[in-house]
């Protein structure tokens, strides 16, 4: 682990969160500063990471490690704001942005904004901090990434036809397309409510100036998230359909040029070692009725499901080798703080 930033993804529920506080955690007892961005970590987590509220910005969590290790849970809303206001040519350009009813609705509830910010969060902590290991939670997307692809999607966003032309520069031809662009958004006001085309105008009006900072932060995250500082770790379940939505995952970071650095998969079932599930359930017929039996019966029950797992797995492995597969077993805790957290990352990084 000795790249600057480690980006944890997958699907829903597969343990996001958890690998990657448990991987910051290991970096701080291995002597490092290390810094974690979660995205809403499950309450006992939080509380472990001294998260109780919304804290955008990094807190620092005591412990007894020779290195330093800060949390924060990620605001998408004032993350968006920061950013508008870190582009913005004048305190009144931010206000008039951050006031306007539809700049408000969008950063809501553009889709991909979580991600988006959780890219953002990272750069800013990269560009501004002095972090030895940045690692990134994910939010639970299904079959998309869509944090690679929001930077771009708001810079072509900003490209738009639509957007050029109502935010031209007012002079000559150019100001009588803006002025029939606008004359076209009235009717269509009409339609869908005035006032809504009137927040949207402003808020196109009030962007000018600042489309070619963000698109210029999008292509400089781009370059961070392809970069050679950055690892990113896919975690799965061995379940089958999370290993299929895994396999999508390792596709499309591939589309991206980017390389799966470990594949995670989490709480696997034991591993009972070679043999034959049928010949155990023969000899669980031996000796029906008897606790050998039984035993046997369970043996060919956890073999079974231990090689359904394996099965599910090859494909992925071999489709990312040459990068590790760390196995975690299902655990009989759940992993909520530091000192489970600790017991996580032992196994996940194999010294235990
Ligand atoms: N190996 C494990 N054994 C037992 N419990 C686990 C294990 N890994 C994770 N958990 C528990 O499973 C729950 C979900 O894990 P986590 O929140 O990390 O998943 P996630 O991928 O971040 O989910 P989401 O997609 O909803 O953000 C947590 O309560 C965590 O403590
Ligand atoms: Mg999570």
């Amino acid at each position: 682990m000795t790249r600057r930033v480690v980006i944890c993804c997958g699907s829903g529920g597969v343990g996001k969160t958890t690998t990657a506080a448990a991987l910051a955690l290991a970096a701080t007892r291995a002597g490092r500063r290390a810094v974690v961005v979660t995205i809403d970590p499950a309450r006992r987590l939080a509380d472990a990471l001294g998260l109780a509220g919304l804290t955008n910005s990094p807190s620092i969590i005591d412990g007894n490690w020779p290195g330093e290790l800060y949390a924060l849970m990620l605001d998408t809303e004032s993350t968006f704001n920061g950013l508008v206001a870190k582009y913005a040519g004048s305190q009144e350009q931010a206000d008039k942005i951050l006031a306007n009813r539809f700049y408000r609705n969008i950063s809501g509830a553009l889709s991909g904004t979580q991600e988006y910010m959780a890219t953002e969060k990272l750069f800013e902590l990269y560009e501004e901090t002095d972090f030895d290991l940045i690692v990134v939670d994910t939010p639970p997307t299904r079959n998309a990434l869509d944090f690679l692809e929001a930077p771009n999607r708001l810079a072509r966003f900003l490209d738009h036809r639509l957007y050029r032309l109502l935010t031209a520069p007012t002079r000559g031809i150019v100001k009588a397309v803006n002025v029939a662009a606008q004359g076209f958004l009235r009717s269509v006001g009409k339609v869908v409510g005035g006032e809504v085309i009137a927040d949207a105008i402003a808020f196109f009006v009030a962007f000018e100036g600042m489309d070619e900072g963000f698109k210029d932060r999008a292509k400089r995250v781009d370059r961070l998230l392809g970069s050679d500082e950055t690892a990113f770790v896919l975690v799965a379940s061995p379940r089958a359909d999370t290993v299929e939505e895994a396999s999508f995952f390792a596709g499309k970071l591939g589309e991206h040029h980017i390389t799966v650095e470990a594949l995670v998969v989490n709480r696997m079932h034991p591993d009972p070692g070679a043999g034959n599930p049928l010949a155990d359930r023969k000899r669980a017929e031996t000796f029906a009725g008897t606790t050998l039996g039984n035993l046997y019966t369970a043996l060919a029950d956890l073999r079974t499901v231990a090689q359904g797992e394996a099965e599910h797995l090859a494909d992925l492995s071999e489709r990312i080798a040459p990068a590790p597969v760390q196995r975690v077993p299902l655990l009989p805790f759940e992993v909520c703080d530091l000192d489970t957290l600790t017991r996580f990352g032992d196994v996940l990084l194999g010294s235990r």
